[in-house]
């Protein structure tokens, strides 16, 4: 049966696990033909830099081959229909990792396909960027259950993410958001389930304070995401005080990593000068979609042992 990689929670807690584990190991060994042969199509319906980039290169170093489609190629659901373009693409390639607006259409390409579907970003879920994130995690800290995470601003595709890798992996997870901008109710519920197995906590919080208070991790995203510029103005106003900068790290731990997946608004979400802040991984977070995805790519294209 394909295996198909739409959110974090299609992963097991120990399958998280091996996924970290077989990218620390493929960052620190080159695999020229683990993928020998093997070809992944990259179909995006939204602008990307590090999802497209580290996809392509990881086909590369592994031996196999990426095809982008862009917006413009492909015209998913006004050139031609998501089932049919599911079907075709399952007679050429591998696999097919899709950035798209809805998260339907992505469950729309993953049921008509023969082959897997990657998520590379929904207005759901950015599950590669979550495991990523756990790996930078995992490589700073030694360690993930029983770290806090506070996300401060959207409840969107990325705290979705964050939230369900948290607390399937035994980490806490606060979250403050201003109101009408909360986390997914479905997403928290669903979280809450995974956060009681693995013995962590999930916060809602409407203080940026209160929610960094004692975190190991602060993590921010931009306060309008890609598909959503139309409300840019409002967004601004409601967000107003919740940019991340020194000044609410410092209610954090002292050994805090601020974390951001990028692209950021510099004076917008976060203080200008904060990504190069010795507190700041942003760049080792970017780095790891590279090895993280390297993993995740031999996990659904290689049979299991
Ligand atoms: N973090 C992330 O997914 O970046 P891109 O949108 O540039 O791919
Ligand atoms: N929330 C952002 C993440 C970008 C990587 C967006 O969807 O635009």
């Amino acid at each position: 049966m394909k295996k198909d990689f739409l959110s974090v929670s299609d992963f097991s807690p120990q399958e998280i696990k091996q996924v970290i584990e077989q990218a620390m190991t493929l960052k620190e060994e080159d695999s020229p033909h683990l993928l020998s042969g093997k070809t992944l199509a990259l179909l995006f319906e939204k602008p990307s830099l590090r999802t497209r980039v580290s996809f392509e290169i990881a086909m590369h170093q592994l031996g196999g081959y990426a095809i982008y489609l862009s917006p413009q190629e492909v015209g998913l659901d006004k050139r031609e229909s998501v089932p049919d373009v599911a079907k075709v693409l399952s007679r050429y390639v591998d696999c097919i990792a899709a950035r798209t607006f809805s998260h339907k259409t992505l469950i729309s390409l993953a049921g008509h396909s023969q082959v897997p579907v990657i998520n590379a970003l929904s207005d759901l879920e950015h599950p590669c960027q979550a495991l990523s994130d756990l790996l930078t995690i995992y490589e700073k800290k030694g360690r993930l259950a029983g770290l806090t995470m506070a996300f401060i601003g959207d409840g969107n595709n990325v705290a979705n993410s964050l939230l369900l890798a948290t607390s399937i992996t035994g980490m806490n997870f606060h979250i403050a958001s201003p109101s009408g901008y909360e986390i997914n109710r479905e997403i928290l519920s669903q979280g809450r389930k995974f956060a009681s197995s693995s013995r962590s906590r999930i916060e809602l919080f409407t203080s940026p304070e209160e929610a960094v208070t004692s975190a190991d991790i602060v993590y921010t995203d931009v306060w309008t995401s890609m598909g959503q510029d139309a409300e840019a103005d409002k967004r601004r106003l409601a967000f107003h005080d919740y940019k991340v900068d020194e000044r609410l790290l410092s209610f954090a731990r002292q050994d805090v990593l601020f974390m951001h997946p990028l692209p950021a608004h510099h004076d917008e979400e976060i203080s200008p000068g904060l990504l190069d802040d010795p507190k700041s991984v942003v760049f080792d977070q970017a780095e790891n979609r590279l090895h993280l995805q390297k993993a995740l790519l031999a996990k659904i294209l290689l049979p299991t042992k």
